[in-house]
């Protein structure tokens, strides 16, 4: 097949041209990163278990209403998405205190919150991805107050859809991160879920055991992340049609 022009590359996907107009094809990489990209490695099989995981959350959302970039899956490791120009914020919602809430706040992790707490960072690397109040959101331009209520509404429905998909099987939705695009009709702008959603934008902790099933598997040294993120989509039903191929080929005696 013909090399795609690439258009963009992140620390966890790789944006390429797709192949009609609007498209994209993202590709799932198998790096990790935390802490600004302080730590990273490279963690075998995690971009075909997202690429699978994304598909599956994106599809259902798509079910119920919820409107998102993702088209198809193409492969193990790459999806057609249409593109999207992405507002410069993460949206993150959280149900229980835990990581920089956690921290912030003097709270015991897995705390129950009041209510879904829904919060804003501006995502700049160089800053460290800050917090930001919706009167800076305003203020500078990267989103209006309608588009605010829109990005609230969005983000609880996702909450609501993946914390009952994640209770279904077993699993406590913590807290995760969603980026939001716009995509123009003409002069009609609508806000869509883009990105991923998958264990690297998300906390997940097992019901009964209180077991992280996400990437502070990664974050804390706490085992190995793959296995984490293959017994999520295992108790989903999702797996990859064959297994992560070994990179290196194995000497037989
Ligand atoms: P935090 O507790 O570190 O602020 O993270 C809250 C949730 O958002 C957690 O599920 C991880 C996710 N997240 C990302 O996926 N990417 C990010 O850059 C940040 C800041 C959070």
């Amino acid at each position: 097949m013909a090399r795609r022009k690439k258009i963009y590359e992140g620390k966890a996907k790789t944006l390429f041209e797709g192949p009609e107009p609007g498209t994209l094809v993202q590709y799932f990489k198998d790096d990790a990163t935390a802490y600004n990209a302080e730590k990273r490695d490279v963690i075998e099989g995690k971009g075909v278990l997202n690429n699978r995981l994304s598909e599956y959350f994106m599809t259902g959302l798509s079910h119920i209403g919820v409107p998102t970039h993702f088209l198809k899956r193409i492969n193990m490791r790459e999806q057609l998405i249409r593109a999207v120009e992405i507002i410069p914020l993460e949206v993150i919602v959280r149900n229980y205190a835990a990581g920089s809430m956690a921290k912030r706040m003097g709270m015991e992790e897995g705390t129950p919150l009041p209510r879904p707490i829904v919060e804003f960072s501006y995502k700049d690397d160089s800053l460290g991805d800050p917090l930001v109040p919706e009167e800076y959101i305003i203020a500078f331009g990267w989103a209006s107050q309608q588009d605010l209520d829109d990005m609230v509404a969005l983000a609880l429905r996702v909450n609501d859809f993946m914390s009952g998909v994640m209770y279904g099987v077993g699993i406590k939705l913590v807290d995760f991160k969603i980026e939001i695009g716009r995509l123009y009709d003409g002069d009609y702008q609508r806000l869509v879920v883009a990105d991923e959603i998958s264990p690297d934008s998300c906390r997940l902790w097992d019901i009964e055991s209180g077991q992280k099933l996400d990437k502070d598997v990664f974050r804390r040294d706490l085992g190995d992340l793959a296995d984490a993120y293959a017994e999520v989509a295992r108790r989903l039903g999702v797996m990859p049609n064959t297994a992560p191929q070994p990179s290196k080929p194995t000497l037989i005696n």
